[in-house]
């Protein structure tokens, strides 16, 4: 069984894009399963950055094949800055880069609702990222969204292009929008559509073939198990499965296929947009953080909300993804503190959770245990049993309050500052 899968275990913006980039040496093909342009990884390549929403960053490996599958929503017109991108700093991508005819595309109409409606929510918005996502994936829900596959048909993405705005015009109407005209729209994706071609594939057959092969597959996740649409804050998460059960549907795999699942967890927690977040640090601490953390979004520029780790939701990421083992980020920001605090359990109404609520969460008590902290730099140990003392006893607690093994660590923002890596096969 060659398949591994990668997810966020909390907020999203883990440090995935880092765990997937060590990862992708031992693998033959990265598979993004979710999502869209609302996630970002930036990269440095060729001594200047790159910021990455849809194309897994595997692709900076040579000889890695990636491919965005169908349980994604796709922006053409990003997918296509991102090639150019990184074509223009000499990565090509032509012949390595697989995009599924089925993915939804994100057209003009669901990136301005997407902001009509943030801005009629107010103080409730739920702080997405504005780039269509919950409208595309409404559309793909509905039955009325237009797929990649379509771009290649004009006549036919006419027809559905046509029906699909006259589904939003009364939304529209009643947000006091804009809605862009028909012919536009066909124009303007006709073009993009032709540009895509060459990249344009049923992935499912692709990556059925790999499994075939016995090649290995790595399954990169968007957002986290607390964003998921089923298991998350709703309503304050993404529109996509995030959990590693959206693997499956998003690729077009079995669950027989996979092998093990890797949950990416900071060692603090943070989280952008709306929504409870039980253990936020509104104070200094929080700020510091922001700072020692350069805690702001790739994609929004959003400052992140910071705070202590969060066991009960670790807890139950664990649970619903079936975690084999957590990969630990960030482990080095929290150097230099005289103490940690961890939040093991809530308390809600008198009663200790031990997991997230169905409601409620945003009026929990965190219950905190507090762990001292290490003042020695961390970023140069390349084993767990250099890390200081009190770093291994706080892994440690983290193992046992969450009840799943560390693997590796990463101790800083490069990637050979990184503590246990190996072969995750
Ligand atoms: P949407 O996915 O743009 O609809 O946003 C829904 C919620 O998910 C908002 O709170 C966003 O801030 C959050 N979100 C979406 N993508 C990411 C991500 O990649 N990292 C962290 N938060 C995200």
């Amino acid at each position: 069984m060659p398949a591994l899968v990668v997810v966020g275990a909390q907020w999203g913006d883990e440090g995935k894009g880092k765990i997937v980039d060590l990862y992708t040496p031992y693998a033959d093909l990265v598979v993004r399963f979710a999502g869209g342009a609302n996630a970002g990884h930036t990269l440095v390549v060729g001594g200047e950055k790159v910021i990455l929403h849809l194309i897994p960053s595997g692709i900076l490996h040579q000889g890695t094949r990636c491919v965005v599958a169908q349980g994604t929503v796709l922006d053409p017109e990003v997918l296509l800055n991102e090639i150019s991108q990184l074509s223009a700093r000499g990565v090509s991508v032509e012949g390595r880069l697989f995009v599924s005819d089925r993915a939804h595309v994100v057209l003009p109409q669901h990136k301005l609702v997407d902001g009509l409606r943030e801005a009629q929510k107010g103080a409730n918005a739920i702080g997405t990222t504005k780039r269509g996502i919950g409208p595309t994936y409404e559309d793909k829900v509905g039955r009325r969204g237009v797929r990649i596959g379509d771009l290649l048909r004009p006549a036919l993405l006419e027809e559905k292009v046509r029906a699909n705005l006259e589904a939003w015009s009364p939304i529209f109407e009643k947000l006091g929008g804009t809605l862009p005209s028909v012919e536009s729209v066909v124009a303007q994706y006709v073009e993009l559509g032709k540009r895509l071609e060459p990249y344009v594939c049923d992935t499912a057959s692709i990556v059925h073939t790999s499994i075939q092969k016995d090649e290995k597959i790595l399954l990169e996740g968007a957002q986290g198990t607390m964003l998921d649409i089923d298991h998350g804050t709703y309503p304050f998460v993404t529109s996509s499965n995030a959990v590693a059960g959206g693997a499956c549907a998003g690729a077009g795999i079995g669950p027989t296929a996979i092998q093990k699942v890797i949950g990416i967890s900071k060692a603090y927690a943070t989280r952008v947009g709306g929504g409870p977040f039980p253990t936020e640090l509104l104070d200094e601490m929080g700020d510091l953080l922001r700072n020692a953390g350069g805690e702001f979004g790739s994609t929004t520029g959003r400052p992140r909300r910071c705070g202590w780790l969060d066991v009960p939701a670790l807890r139950m990421a664990a649970r619903v993804n079936g975690m084999s083992e957590i990969a630990l980020t960030k482990l080095d920001v929290l150097t230099g503190l005289d103490e940690l605090k961890v939040c093991v359990a809530y308390e809600l109404d008198g009663e200790k959770l031990l997991e997230p609520p169905y409601d409620g969460l945003e009026s929990v008590k965190p219950i905190y245990e507090t762990l001292p902290g290490w003042k020695e730099d961390v970023s140069g140990c390349r084993k767990r049993s250099e890390l200081p003392e009190n770093a291994q006893k706080y892994i440690e607690a983290i193992e046992k309050w969450v009840g799943v093994k560390v693997g590796l660590v990463s101790v800083g923002p490069d990637r050979d500052q990184t503590a246990d890596l190996v072969d995750p096969f």
